[in-house]
């Protein structure tokens, strides 16, 4: 059932490049409002991060928790360390070798960020992203934005302006489309506030390129029982469709038990006779996948795909952000 207050909106959606559509997007952003804008990995969810209430409009449409802390946005380092309260030399060599690009780290907090976008801890997450709309809008605004992916809490992230609207249509004004986002997954995320770095999340940079710059990387181990969560990004169930997804070692075997709402993602061409609505075969490269991946979940939950089988992705590093993913939107709860 659909509450009065969800459908607060006519959502517009306006191609990035239409005459005044950046411009609308900043004053939106400058008076409190939320804009899904296009980011080089999936779409984000923006509001202005100086501002609490602003911010706390994205908790309240993605339907998040407020112990989930956000990623702040920014158009260069000299933004980004406006909003932290220390510039290690780990983070001043990342941002040299990665940004713009696929990178969130995490560093102390600087007092200029209200404790609504950190779930009331006292680090950040900030990354310098690549995508020329989004910096385009940040460089129009001149404040950070606070922007988690632009989905429903717990569901798949958008990498086309039409999933941002089948997830949060009628909950904010504006979406920014840019056509599909060229990674296709979510940053990497690395804490900087411990001893040793540590991965929280990973990403298309992988351990081996963040090692490559400054050295030792741990990663860290999902959280079990009370534990604080780190990042609830590491939550077991996260990134879901709607459909039960399950990962197939043998796929073989597995489509035995196929019916009509079955669908099956798979880097192998169809078996004979098989009917091609219900087979999605994605590249064999992770980086073509991983760019393919979640536009096609969500094609399977709008073709009202009951049950997603997905065969499993191979063993090697450059799937590990991509296996991560699947693991987790195959997880029961
Ligand atoms: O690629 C991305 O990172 C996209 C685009 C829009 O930039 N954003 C994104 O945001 O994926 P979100 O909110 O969906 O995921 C952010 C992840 C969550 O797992 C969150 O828990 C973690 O980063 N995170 C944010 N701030 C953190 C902090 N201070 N400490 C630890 N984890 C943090
Ligand atoms: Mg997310």
């Amino acid at each position: 059932m659909t509450e009065p207050s969800e459908q607060l909106f006519s959502t517009e959606v306006q191609p990035a490049d239409a005459p005044g559509a950046l411009g609308q997007a900043a004053g939106l952003l400058g008076q409190g409002q939320l804009v899904a804008l296009p980011t080089e990995t999936v779409y984000g969810l923006a509001a202005d991060a100086r501002s609490p209430g602003a911010v706390a409009r994205i908790f309240e449409a993605k339907g998040r928790s407020a112990g989930n802390p956000l990623i702040v946005h920014v158009d260069s380092v000299e933004m980004a360390r406006g909003c932290v309260a220390a510039w290690p030399s780990a983070a001043a060599q990342l941002a040299e070798a990665f940004w713009p690009g696929p990178l969130s780290l995490v560093l102390p907090k600087a007092e200029s960020i209200p404790g609504i976008v950190t779930a009331g801890g006292d680090t950040l997450a900030v990354r310098c992203p690549a995508h020329p709309v989004m910096r385009a809008v940040l460089a129009k605004c001149g404040f950070p934005l606070a922007a988690p992916s632009a989905n429903r809490s717990s569901r798949v992230s958008p990498t086309r302006a039409e999933h941002v609207v089948d997830q949060l249509g009628g909950r904010i004004p504006l979406v920014l489309d840019c056509g599909a986002c060229d990674i296709g997954i979510e940053s990497t995320v690395l804490d900087l506030t411990g001893d040793t770095p540590t991965l929280l999340r990973p990403g298309m940079i992988s351990l081996g390129q963040l090692q490559a710059v400054i050295g030792p990387v741990a990663v860290a181990k999902p959280p079990d029982g009370d534990e604080r969560l780190k990042s609830p990004g590491q939550l077991p169930r996260h990134y879901s469709p709607r459909a039960k997804l399950v990962v197939c070692g043998d796929l073989a075997a597995a489509l035995g038990q196929a019916n009509k709402a079955t669908h099956v993602i798979a880097r192998e061409p169809a078996p004979a006779n098989w009917p091609s609505e219900l087979w999605h075969r994605l590249p064999d490269s992770a980086s073509d996948f991983a760019r393919a991946f979640y536009d096609t979940l969500h094609r399977c939950d709008r073709l009202g795909a009951e049950t997603i089988l997905v065969q499993s992705l191979p063993d090697t590093d450059e799937w590990v952000a991509l296996r991560d993913r699947l693991n987790r939107a195959a997880a029961e709860a």
